[in-house]
């Protein structure tokens, strides 16, 4: 028997065996590689006598064309067969029912400080940020706060070294030194934010939410301030007309200063903002301090103005008929789901909350 018949009786009778991927892939090497059986045998058509030659290699094109094939085949076929494997395994059942999803709400503060900030942006102000983390200096002293001033007692801070360094800001006010220290008159800003004071009970948490507002031009005076309140406050109940006081008051940093009540009735045990005569104490306000201007180098002979701090949880309560400050903190997504809102709910200036 020819070398040819030999190699070529002795792979088609391996290849008729069950063989894996690997196998086969050896005795297409075995086969065809630089130094495989039919490579060499190509190698040696020039040693053979012309008269053999001419049929020795048709002979070893026929075989080597047959060997290959069936190589061929039967990877694709092994191919095939894992496909189909693996096909079978990853089956999709598609009558399995849908597995149930829980659509994500906006709470109710981030909700209001959305339409605070729609509402101030409105008529020109601009949105500022600080830190919850704040210096003793922005929170107190630079808003003409003294060292020994009751309203360091009053607020119930939470320090953060022995020294009372570093604290939980008490306000949302230290954003208006900041925003001052930063830029150049004038200015008009809002500063939505957390604020912390050691205060739990049903109306007090010791994390809560104020809103800033600072008004600082050449000719800014308490006029303005009325009519700003008076116009946010019509905003955000959605009412036409508004029964609003100033009742005087102290804060350090302004002079003079204001609370703002607003007048409401209880009618059908549904309380009714802007009508009435019960009045309900909702910010407090006032003519910047000129301490305060001169401590952030803005001169106030040239330079007045009016700022304010509301509170925001007090806001959303009143507005959408919640009665326990705490459950806006408990993280009960029972109660999210029932007092939150839509995603889509969301005033277009909606820049993003975590969710
Ligand atoms: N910071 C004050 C507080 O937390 C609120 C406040 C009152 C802010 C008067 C002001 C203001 O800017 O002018 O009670």
């Amino acid at each position: 028997m020819s070398d040819l018949k030999k190699i070529r009786d002795e792979f088609i009778s391996k290849l008729k065996g069950k063989l894996t991927l690997a196998e086969l892939n050896q005795i297409k090497s075995d086969l065809f590689g630089k130094n495989g059986l039919v490579s060499s045998q190509f190698k040696k058509i020039g040693t053979i006598d012309a008269s053999e030659r001419k049929k020795f290699a048709s002979d070893l094109n026929i075989i080597k064309d047959e060997l290959h094939d069936l190589i061929i085949l039967k990877i694709n076929e092994i191919e095939k067969a894992n496909i189909n494997e693996k096909l079978e395994k990853e089956k999709i059942d598609v009558t399995l029912p849908e597995r149930s999803f829980v659509r994500g709400k906006i709470h109710p503060v981030s909700q209001t400080i959305d339409e605070i900030s729609s509402i101030f942006s409105e008529i020109g102000f601009s949105v500022e940020e600080g830190p919850d983390v704040e210096n003793e200096y922005n929170n107190f002293t630079a808003l003409n706060t003294p060292d020994n001033h009751p309203a360091r007692d009053m607020h119930d801070t939470f320090y953060l070294d022995e020294k009372k360094k570093r604290l939980l800001r008490t306000h949302t006010s230290p954003v208006q030194i900041r925003t001052m220290l930063k830029d150049k008159p004038p200015f008009k800003i809002i500063a939505p934010g957390r604020t912390y004071r050691s205060d739990s009970d049903q109306t007090h948490s010791p994390m809560f939410h104020q809103v800033e507002g600072l008004h600082i031009d050449k000719n800014i005076n308490m006029g303005h301030l009325k009519g700003c309140l008076n116009y946010f406050i019509k905003e955000f109940f959605e009412v036409k007309k508004i029964k609003m006081r100033f009742r005087p008051s102290h804060f350090p940093f302004t002079e003079p200063s204001a609370e703002v009540d607003i007048g409401y009735e209880i009618k059908d045990g549904k309380i009714i903002i802007g009508e009435g005569d019960q009045w309900l104490e909702i910010l407090g306000c006032g003519m910047v301090h000129p301490n305060v201007l001169k401590n952030v180098k803005v001169d106030p002979a040239k330079f007045q103005g009016y700022a304010f701090g509301i509170g925001i949880d007090r806001l959303a309560m009143l507005k959408y008929g919640i009665n326990d400050l705490r459950a806006f903190f408990d993280c009960d997504y029972r109660w999210l789901n029932h007092f939150g809102f839509d995603p889509l709910d969301v005033p277009t200036n909606y820049r993003g909350l975590s969710r």
